[in-house]
């Protein structure tokens, strides 16, 4: 083993002789591309380095001409972590509710095989947020997707009466529920399966938004199916949101096929769509619901699983666990989560803020109707997508956003996502927006 030392803090963070602060964006590149696996591909020649404000990053690198001087920039984040920073960087309440815990409280770190006075509080504030039975704690965003789909066939068997082996969970096509294998196993997209298999059984896609398709196949199959598990609006698949009354519908057809309704609701939750959760803007219930991103407030990744008694209620003690699920910090910052998003009213700033992004939105597309082929969003999640030509590359965008102070990320190519936090304000919606016109106009 080679020696290793550590000392410093932010630009002096030194790991054996090399300072973080004296490392340019080319050499930082270079250490990720020896010394890391190449699972994505940042966009070059910019390195964050940290917050001005709720909405605004700085980027940094070493001047060429003076090496005790930097060269920052300002960054616009109109994409907050892929919504898991709608409370907005570092949200003032929830960094000094971790500081005074950490420091004043003493909070220990345990497990959940001996009970802590957090957890309760967690669960509490949970449930009562989500107007659900039970909650049940988890760590990244793929996980609690992965725990109502184990829960999902667990209540087929069990509950449903669903003969050994047989159950059948449905997705929908252009889903993204992130990186397990289960999650992989209900993919279509190529590039998350390639080499990956063999896959998960009892799987099953229909289109999104297909009524018919659904009904068909739980025509045909639903003695077997225990689940319907599908975003309520797909985010990565580039914001596709279905009809009104889509979900009403689908909701009625799991009811009379005795299906049960889960929904992802990790990029779609926590005020992101102008709802605390986007199955509100349907007036629909989900039997069971993931959730993580926001629900550990941009601070800590905290995920959580919350549904119906029946459901929830058939984990049993080993069936399911996870260390740092629901361990006292992830508690702590999981119910200032929910404490911030209530207090500052963020789902309400998304609606207000949202109305105004897709005006602007679509004014751009009616500026340039042979650019920009389609605007669509709820609340603060939106998008627009260009027509299909060769020039109209949403990379390029990303790439034209960067250079004109915006960090916004397309989804496919074709489709850019604007997602900013829940705090972004009149003025810099009118920047985003200004930005986004500019290079919409150049290419
Ligand atoms: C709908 C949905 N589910 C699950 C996930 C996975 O979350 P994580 O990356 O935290 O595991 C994502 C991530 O983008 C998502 O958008």
């Amino acid at each position: 083993m080679s020696k290793v030392n550590i000392s410093g803090y932010g630009d002096d963070l030194t790991i054996n002789d090399v300072r973080l602060g004296d490392l340019s964006p080319e050499e930082h590149e270079k250490i990720e591309l020896t010394k890391g696996g190449q699972n994505y591909s940042p966009l070059e020649n910019v390195v964050v380095s940290h917050v001005k404000d709720t909405s605004t990053l700085i980027c940094r690198k070493p001047s060429h001409n003076d090496v005790s001087n930097y060269i920052e920039e300002e960054l616009l984040d109109g994409l907050c972590c892929y919504s898991a920073v709608n409370q907005g960087q570092l949200n003032q309440t929830i960094v000094d509710a971790v500081v005074h815990h950490l420091t004043e409280e003493k909070i220990p770190t345990v497990p959940r095989s001996i009970r802590h006075k957090y957890m309760s509080g967690f669960l509490l504030a949970a449930s009562a947020f989500t107007g659900m039975d039970r909650v049940v704690p988890k760590v990244a965003g793929v996980e609690s997707w992965e725990l109502t789909f184990k829960l999902c066939r667990r209540w087929g068997y069990e509950v449903k009466k669903i003969p050994n082996n047989k159950c059948i969970v449905v997705g929908a096509k252009g889903n993204f529920h992130g990186r397990s294998m289960a999650a992989t196993s209900m993919s279509d997209d190529p590039d998350t399966l390639n080499n990956f298999g063999p896959f998960l059984p009892g799987i099953e896609l229909v289109p999104f938004n297909d009524y018919d398709a659904l009904q068909a196949l739980f025509e045909e199959k639903g003695e077997y199916i225990s689940a319907f598990s599908v975003e309520p609006i797909q985010g990565e698949g580039g914001v596709i949101i279905p009809d009104d009354d889509y979900w009403p519908k689908v909701s009625e057809l799991c009811k009379k096929h005795n299906i049960l309704l889960a929904f992802d609701e990790v990029q779609t939750g926590f005020g992101r769509t102008g709802e605390n959760f986007a199955h509100q803007l349907y007036d629909v219930k989900p039997d069971i619901m993931g959730c993580g991103k926001a629900a550990g407030g941009g601070i800590l990744p905290v995920s959580f699983v919350a549904g119906r008694d029946d459901v929830v209620g058939v984990l049993t003690p080993g069936s399911e666990g996870s260390t740092f699920g629901g361990y006292p910090l992830a508690s702590v910052v999981g119910i200032y989560a929910i404490k911030t998003l209530i207090d500052e009213n963020l789902s309400c700033n998304a609606k207000i803020r949202g109305a105004q992004l897709m005006e602007g939105l679509n004014q751009i597309k009616s500026n340039f109707p042979n650019k920009i082929k389609e605007v669509r969003g709820k609340g603060l999640l939106t998008a627009f997508e260009m027509h299909d030509e060769k020039h109209l590359d949403g990379h390029k965008v990303s790439l034209g956003l960067l250079d004109q102070g915006v960090y916004a990320k397309e989804t496919h190519r074709t489709t850019v996502r604007l997602a900013p936090a829940l705090t972004i304000n009149e003025n810099q919606v009118n920047v985003l927006l200004d930005r986004i016109e500019q290079v919409i106009k150049g290419i």
